[in-house]
């Protein structure tokens, strides 16, 4: 058993305690919001993800898990530090890394003894190294940095943490067998191959392999306007391409209204901005960023194109999350299309998500939520999928267009059943479909 603190118990945080916890390590929380970890003893979970609270109830009440505002009593009592920061995008794209300073120096400030710190959270090429200089100038004991990326994915995030395809373990010398060792049996109740590395790979490889996920879609997306014209369907090219096991089923090959979410675009901003810093101007992973605004102004025209779509017609929005499974709304490409309808004099917008609505409601935008998809779509002029919750594929077509006024569909997601929307009566424009 280890003695664990997770310091940032945000997204990566909370997964990553509550799955040691269920493996049998104590955890120590550790964050700033005082009402968040209030919250979490009484059994309010801040993000919605499926087994998630299942876990933390039950490291609660096997008195695994433990919450404190107070570093000094994280870090005294425990051996393994896990650094679980934000690293928000600054203006020029590269990551700000404040959060990961400022903690570096408290922690250096308190230890007490040789701890083992793991940065979890994504940061750039050279973050351990610089986390060590720091806590070095406050504490000259012995100490171990491991780099441990985190790759789990929203939605499912207790899922893909459990089982992982890898656990990329970095380490500064790798001579060190008595660490690597420990490190190695920590990770080995996950899932995925242990690929030992030095820190720097490690902190690279978290980068590249969502910039390659990034590509994939752009890659899909900038093929959806052609799909049109030519009159292919989008969804068959994509099968085709899934067969291929060189690319694979699990491809990110499905087209949409771009991607999202706190990691990609930031993501690939950041390799954009190192790679400026080392004079090499990466236009691949430019046009990445590039196709993906493009693919949020395609939704935008679908909409205004929708024909006897005026200013005063009433727009429904299903959904407002990045992606389904999850409240998360940063980069939400619901959000970008919502502003753009609203700068453009479409002031009639009602929305409605599943879960992500008091998030949403943050951006303090002018638009209306209704309490269910039915009472969003009453007298609706457009319905605008925009992400794929199962909820949204089980409507009842039939149903809806008796509520709407006029029978208009876009679907951003591809989500409804084309053929039967059109046999219906509506008019139903996809991504990449025609
Ligand atoms: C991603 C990585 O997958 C994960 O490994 C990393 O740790 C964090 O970043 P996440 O942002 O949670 O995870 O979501 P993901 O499922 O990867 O989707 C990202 C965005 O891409 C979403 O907006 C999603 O809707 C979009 N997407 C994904 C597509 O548009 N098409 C696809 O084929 C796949």
């Amino acid at each position: 058993m280890e003695k664990i603190s997770i310091i940032g118990s945000g997204y990566i945080g909370l997964v990553t305690g509550a799955c040691f916890a269920k493996f049998g390590h104590q955890i120590i929380f550790n964050d700033v919001n005082q009402q968040m970890l209030d919250d979490l003893n009484k059994g309010i979970i801040p993000i919605h993800e499926a087994g998630l609270k299942e876990l933390i109830d039950d490291g609660f009440q096997k008195k695994l898990i433990s919450t404190t505002t107070d570093k000094r009593q994280a870090v005294n009592n425990s051996d393994i530090i896990m650094m679980c920061l934000p690293t928000p995008p600054k203006k020029d794209g590269n990551a700000d890394l404040k959060y990961i300073r400022n903690v570096s120096k408290e922690i250096g400030a308190i230890m007490n003894s040789s701890k083992i710190i793991i940065n979890k959270s994504t940061s750039p090429v050279g973050t351990s190294k610089m986390i060590r200089e720091i806590i070095r100038h406050y504490y000259h004991g012995e100490f171990h940095m491991v780099s441990i990326p985190e790759f789990l994915q929203e939605g499912k995030a207790v899922e893909t943490f459990i089982n992982g395809d890898r656990q990329v373990l970095g380490f500064e010398n790798l001579g060190n067998h008595a660490l690597i060792e420990r490190m190695k049996k920590l990770f080995s109740d996950l899932n995925g191959e242990i690929v030992l590395t030095d820190t720097k790979t490690a902190e690279f490889s978290k980068y590249v392999s969502n910039a390659f996920l990034a590509l994939e879609i752009s890659f899909i997306n900038s093929l959806t306007s052609i799909c049109e014209k030519l009159k292919i369907d989008i969804l068959d090219v994509s099968k085709i391409l899934k067969l291929d096991k060189r690319i694979g089923e699990k491809a990110f090959l499905n087209p949409g209204p771009g991607y999202g979410g706190m990691c990609f675009p930031k993501d690939v901003l950041s390799i954009v901005g190192i790679s400026d810093r080392f004079g090499y101007t990466n236009k691949l992973l430019e046009v990445v960023t590039e196709i993906n605004v493009r693919q949020k102004e395609q939704v935008f025209r679908k909409i205004i194109s929708v024909p006897g779509l005026n200013k005063e017609s009433r727009i429904t929005i299903l959904g407002l999350a990045f992606k389904k499974d999850t409240s998360d709304v940063r980069e939400s490409q619901s959000k970008t299309v919502i502003e753009k309808l609203l700068e453009n004099g479409y002031q009639n917008i009602t929305v409605y998500d599943p879960v992500a609505m008091p998030n949403f409601k943050k951006f303090n935008l002018p638009i209306s939520y209704a309490d269910s998809i039915e009472n969003s779509l009453v007298h609706s002029d457009c319905l605008v999928i925009m992400t794929e919750w199962d909820d949204f594929k089980s409507i009842d077509l039939a149903e809806i267009k008796k509520l709407m006024s006029s029978p208009n569909i876009i679907d951003s997601r591809n989500l409804l059943p084309m053929g039967q929307a059109r046999s219906l009566g509506f008019y139903y424009m996809g991504m990449g479909r025609n």
